[in-house]
């Protein structure tokens, strides 16, 4: 039976676990000569932007001894028209796995739907998978431990904070979300993690949630697709800003993290993602580890 990986709840927590003591070892040079994907070929189907998914997927394929081909929809013919459905089954054929970034999240379930493949989540409006396990990765190797971390995501409630949320509910560290009134995450995923293990609290104020934080953690106030709200979320989300006032307010060794790319000046200021509680740049090469380690769960 394939296995997708559409949202973050899609893996147990032990398969995390396993990714990231995976990661890690790859990133310390482990079997970098091990080629579990050889003769294998992975297709990346962007309808957005990106450097990091796209760079860090397209390089872990060739590492791990595979060939990824990279497509936008106006290079297929589902940009001209041709069913999610029929796209879907068609890439079946040639490839033995689907990266897709993609807008709403239903276009993303409708592909895995068709597809007979396993089917990766580069993103899509409502969750950000790989980007989740990276941030634990990270949070791993710089704190030495995950459960029972302080960790505050300061805020547009969006695809990257519904992933954590998800990670909180996995992993159990505990979750503040700092957001303005009408940007929370998403009510469903609030929901399917009660279950799960992390406290999350939603909160209104950025200095409370920082308060004692072993981890800040922010993204952009404007997301791809959501460029016609610009100048009304720009206003909204000034108080909550990234800044070294706001830093202040965690433990001293807090680590800040940012899914990149940054708007330095809006969400962040050049002060905090240059400073010496960043580990932002770390945080984007673990994107690399992680996902080649999830390839290998999924594929290998
Ligand atoms: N963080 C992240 O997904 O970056 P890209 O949009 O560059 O892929
Ligand atoms: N929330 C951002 C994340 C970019 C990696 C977006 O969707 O644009």
């Amino acid at each position: 039976m394939k296995r997708d990986c559409l949202r973050l709840w899609d893996l147990t927590r032990e398969e995390i676990e396993g990714i990231i003591d995976r990661a890690i070892k790859l990133k310390a040079g482990e079997d970098s000569q091990k080629c579990p994907l050889i003769g294998k070929s992975v297709g990346l189907l962007f309808e957005k932007p990106s450097t990091r998914t796209r760079m860090s997927f397209e390089v872990g394929v060739y590492q791990l001894g595979g060939q990824a081909v990279y497509m936008t929809p106006s290079e297929i013919q589902l940009g001209r028209g041709e069913s999610i459905a029929d796209t879907a089954r068609v890439l079946s054929r040639y490839f033995h796995a689907m990266v897709i970034r993609t807008f709403e999240h239903e276009r993303i379930e409708e592909f895995a739907r068709y597809a007979d493949i396993p089917v990766i989540n580069g993103l899509s409006d409502l969750h950000h998978p790989c980007q989740a396990l990276a941030d634990l990765m990270t949070m791993k190797e710089k704190k030495g431990k995950i459960e029972g971390l302080k960790v505050a995501f300061i805020g547009d409630g969006n695809n990257v904070a519904n992933s954590l949320i998800e990670a909180a509910g996995r992993m159990g560290f505990s979750l503040n979300i700092a957001c303005p009134e009408g940007y929370e995450p998403d009510a469903d995923v609030l929901e399917d993690v009660r279950e799960g293990k992390g406290e999350i609290i939603i909160l209104r104020d950025a200095k409370e949630a920082a308060g004692r934080a072993d981890v800040i953690y922010t993204d952009v106030w404007v997301s791809m697709g959501q460029e016609v709200e610009k100048e009304k979320k720009r206003r909204k989300f000034q108080p909550y800003q990234v800044n070294s006032a706001l830093v202040g307010c965690a433990k001293k060794d807090v680590i800040v993290m940012h899914c990149l790319p940054a708007h330095r000046g809006e969400e962040i200021t050049d002060e905090v993602i240059d400073g010496p509680n960043s580990v932002v740049f770390d945080q984007a090469e673990n994107r690399l580890h992680t996902q080649k380690a999830l390839l290998e769960l999924l594929l290998a």
